[in-house]
């Protein structure tokens, strides 16, 4: 048998109980989807205003395509930026109200490389405070450096200030978090954050991949929420990471902040550096999504009005939805595997949300995750309800 461990790794998923087949999207990314043969409501998706489908985006793609071609043919700083590149980097900036943007080529890929090119490879000469509940990507992407590791508790100012004090001395001191946390669905207070890491010679970076396309005016994000709020200005946070991949329905990560910030990265920031380009279709289908969300800005109060219609849904049925203040509505349930078979029961009764457990969520946390898009109906979000309740008075989960 060839490399025996494998066996070896496979069998050990089975005996935890934790081995799954890949689930597979039969047509495409829509609200009641075919999903392993079978038509259910679709809660699962991060494609929270349909733009996966929108024609403007299939268009613009095709049309790109014909133009440019089916693929960009080089890494960026070689020859592979195509005018497209840059056009949808200006758009960004715009979006996200700031001097500069850099596109790469998954949200992934701009937590890695970003975070890995600001801090050093030198053992602690820098140092990173990073919220407990950041997405693995960040996490990766801390672990590609030599820098003093903090993490601080959830959302917590006097534990994050204590860090900071404990960090004083470092060279640089980065804050990181993400601006909506992708399992609870709750905001980060970038107001609070920006202010103390100012007091204590720190610089910001928010990840927003479940904030673009979602909150503030637009679907700005996080940091145009707080400054809608008039509780900061743009100005006062310094990195904006963002994905084109959720709300903005097509494939992407970027950066957005100041020109010295984007040129350096171009620079150093290594998935910038060594993979291929995007191919010219996808640049054009995220500058269609712009044109969307800044001219069509009754899907994100859609999406709002879709949100409070289905938590306030799940509430009143004695749902536990966690500290959810945005589309993402997790339902805890506790226990890891009856969390899984109620996400099975709840697929057999039609429809689809997502069991969640160790070590993704703490121990005790496990829970069903549901995200609400604009393009759900109120019956098809009525009749998800519905099924909720049949399974969770089944189960005794209310
Ligand atoms: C918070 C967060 N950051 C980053 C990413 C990575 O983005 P991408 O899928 O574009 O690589 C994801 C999810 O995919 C995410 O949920």
């Amino acid at each position: 048998m060839p490399m025996p461990f494998l066996q070896d790794e496979v069998d050990d998923l089975k005996k935890r109980g934790v081995f799954t087949e890949q689930r597979v999207l039969n047509g495409p990314q829509l609200p009641t989807s075919v999903i392993d043969g079978k038509e259910v409501i679709n809660m699962s998706s991060n494609n929270y205003l349909g733009l996966a489908t929108h024609p403007r985006l299939k268009k613009a793609m095709i049309e790109a395509t014909e133009k440019w071609g089916a693929g960009a043919g080089a890494v960026r700083p070689i020859i592979g930026t195509n005018e497209i590149h840059i056009e949808l980097e200006k758009r960004l900036a715009e979006f996200k109200g700031t001097e500069s943007s850099l596109v790469f080529v998954a949200g992934i890929a701009a937590n890695r490389g970003t975070i890995q090119a600001l801090l050093s490879n030198k053992q602690d000469e820098d140092a990173v405070i990073s919220d407990q509940l950041n997405h693995a990507s960040i996490i990766d992407g801390v672990r590609l450096t030599k820098a003093k590791r903090y993490i601080f508790n959830h959302c917590d100012m006097a534990d994050l200030e204590a860090k900071l004090k404990e960090a004083q001395g470092h060279r640089r001191i980065m804050v990181i978090t993400d601006g909506v946390f992708s399992m609870d669905g709750d905001i980060a207070p970038l107001d609070e954050i920006a202010k103390l890491v100012k007091e204590y010679g720190a610089f910001t970076f928010a990840d927003d991949a479940h904030a673009s396309g979602v909150l503030g005016p637009n679907g700005r994000g996080t940091v145009s929420h707080f400054v809608e709020q008039g509780k900061m200005e743009y100005e006062d946070w310094d990195i904006q990471m963002g994905t084109l991949s959720k709300g903005l329905g097509c494939l992407g990560g970027y950066i957005c902040g100041t020109r010295n910030l984007t040129d350096h990265l171009r620079h150093a920031a290594r998935p910038f550096l060594f993979s291929t380009a995007h191919p010219p279709g996808v640049a054009a289908a995220c500058i269609a999504a712009l044109d969307v969300v800044m001219e069509e800005p009754e899907l994100v109060e859609t999406l709002w009005k879709n949100t409070d219609f289905f938590k306030k849904g799940l509430k009143d049925l004695g749902f536990d939805t966690g500290r959810s203040e945005t589309p993402i509505a997790p339902i805890i349930v506790g226990d890891e595997a009856k969390t899984m078979e109620f996400m099975r029961r709840l697929y057999d009764a039609g429809v689809m949300g997502v069991g969640i457990v160790f070590p993704t969520v703490p121990r005790g946390a496990a829970r069903v995750r549901t995200i609400v898009t604009a393009t759900h109906t109120m019956e098809e979000l009525q009749k998800a309800l519905d099924i909720f309740e049949k399974i969770g008075k089944q189960m005794e989960i209310v």
